[in-house]
């Protein structure tokens, strides 16, 4: 695997790859990967050629600072992991090269996606990573990138994105991946203790039992009764919503003609998860 740390160094061997009509598949990341990131990259290594990883901790997505200096790295585990899966590429850049002087944020109108959900909750967020994604993606010029839908909304905001600056790029969604206790696999799940592994395996169960209540009782109740619950052990919940799968407008009640997202934030030990379950 090769390793650059500047955008000229990547771009010159991108360059000759793609003179030599060999595609790129992407798949940006902060790094602490784990199996979530590496299916990401398997699939890339399918269907590509070249796969390239990114690993940038964003500081401009993160509307706390706490969460930004505790984000978990560990470099020498992510080039172990990306070595073993095949991955041809791996970009380092820092925040200069990231973000030089000379850097004009892109203005993208996320409307509505901004006003929901991660929106408010986390205010900057979603611009701060359509500024890296759209660095990333001219760094990059992939044919293919792929994203998890574990950050399903990340998802609907690069697809925006795409839309507006960069329609030749294909985009793949990729299923979350899961401990065997139903936990989402996060790289913030290194902050918790074992305690707080068990416990947060509690959002999954919640997001199942929704989806099978789903079938008997009304939308609001289900959430409440999952909300109740979640509180009797203590897991502080930011929201637990139900929305429209494509387009992210809440609901109050199930969509019966549509698919149904229900999509939880909690705080776990002090560590902030985010999950989410469609039918
Ligand atoms: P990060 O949290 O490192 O995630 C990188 C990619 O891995 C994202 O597309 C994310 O959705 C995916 N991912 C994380 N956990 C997953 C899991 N359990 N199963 C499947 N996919 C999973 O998301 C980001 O970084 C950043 O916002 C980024 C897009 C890199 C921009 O900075």
């Amino acid at each position: 695997m090769k390793l650059f740390k500047t955008q000229i160094e990547l771009q010159e061997h991108l360059t000759v790859l793609r003179k030599q009509s060999q595609s790129i598949g992407f798949v940006p990341t902060m790094g602490a990967l784990h199996d979530g990131h590496i299916q990401l990259v398997k699939a890339s290594i399918q269907e590509n050629d070249i796969t390239v990883v990114s690993i940038f901790i964003n500081k401009k997505q993160f509307n706390n600072l706490e969460d930004y200096n505790n984000y978990p790295q560990n470099l020498s585990n992510d080039i172990q992991l990306l070595e073993k899966a095949g991955c041809d590429v791996l970009f380092m850049p820092d925040h200069d090269g990231m973000y030089p002087k000379t850097y004009e944020p892109i203005s993208l109108d996320l409307g509505h996606l901004n006003s929901v959900l991660e929106g408010p909750n986390r205010p900057g967020h979603f611009d701060g990573v359509v500024q890296v994604v759209n660095r990333l993606f001219n760094y990059v010029m992939p044919n293919k990138a792929y994203f998890g839908l574990k950050d399903y909304q990340q998802c609907m905001v690069i697809k925006v994105l795409k839309e507006a600056y960069f329609p030749q790029i294909d985009l793949e969604f990729c299923d979350t991946v899961r401990l065997s206790n139903g936990l989402a696999m996060s790289s913030r799940n290194l902050r918790l203790s074992k305690q707080g592994v068990d416990l947060a395996s509690q959002l999954y169960k919640m997001l199942d039992m929704i989806k099978r209540l789903s079938q008997h009782i009304e939308a609001k109740d289900a959430l409440q009764y999952a909300t109740h619950l979640l509180s009797q052990k203590h897991i502080e919940v930011e929201y637990l919503t139900l929305a429209h799968a494509d387009t992210l407008n809440l609901g109050k009640k199930w969509f019966k003609k549509h698919k149904n997202v229900v999509l939880i934030a909690a705080h776990i030990e002090g560590v902030r998860l985010i999950d989410n379950i469609v039918f």
